[in-house]
């Protein structure tokens, strides 16, 4: 069996993430998406209500999992058979900010990453510019899973 984790802060998690899963799935048995912690970022929803979300968006899908981690990432990807970390790349500037985390990764463990080029037609979307959207007011419901549009506007409230 063939395990990929992808990995990510999911804050929130929108189609493009979806879209990646989707298209990794048809690579590995089993795709495991992995609300993990960004030590640069103060993300604006809780774990659990990151992992919960991208669980309500995947849960239709044969073969993808969500789970959480806080610790390295390659000792999650050890602790559950994971060969392979998977991240989508919307372009060059993606690619800058993932290379060295690729590098880092291997080094550390051997683990190797691969990258996927998702949907173009999704590549516009970013959970930074999505979070922005709902806090102006706009409205985020056609990039993001459903259900999602709601926790955020919920958490944007009590963060005021
Ligand atoms: O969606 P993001 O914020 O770009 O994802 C980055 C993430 C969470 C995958 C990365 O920060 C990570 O792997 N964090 C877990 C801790 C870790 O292993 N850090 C070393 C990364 S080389």
């Amino acid at each position: 069996m063939t395990i990929a984790v992808f990995p990510g802060s999911f804050d929130p998690i929108t189609l493009g993430h979806v879209d990646v899963a989707v298209r990794a799935r048809t690579l590995f048995d089993r795709v495991v998406i992995a609300v993990a912690h960004n030590s640069s970022k103060s993300p604006l929803l809780d774990a659990e209500t990151r992992v919960r979300l991208a669980a309500e968006a995947t849960s239709h899908l044969d073969g993808i999992e969500v789970a959480t981690t806080d610790g390295l990432l390659v000792d999650f990807c050890e602790s559950i058979g994971a060969t392979t970390i998977v991240k989508g790349l919307r372009g060059g500037a993606d690619y800058d900010v993932e290379r060295p985390m690729a590098l880092m990764n291997r080094s550390i463990t051997g683990i190797e990453t691969i990258f996927l080029t998702g949907d173009n037609a999704l590549s516009h979307i970013a959970s930074s510019l999505v979070r922005d959207v709902a806090r102006h007011g706009g409205d985020i419901t056609s990039y993001v899973p459903p259900g999602v549009s709601t926790a955020v506007l919920d958490a944007l409230e009590h963060r005021s």
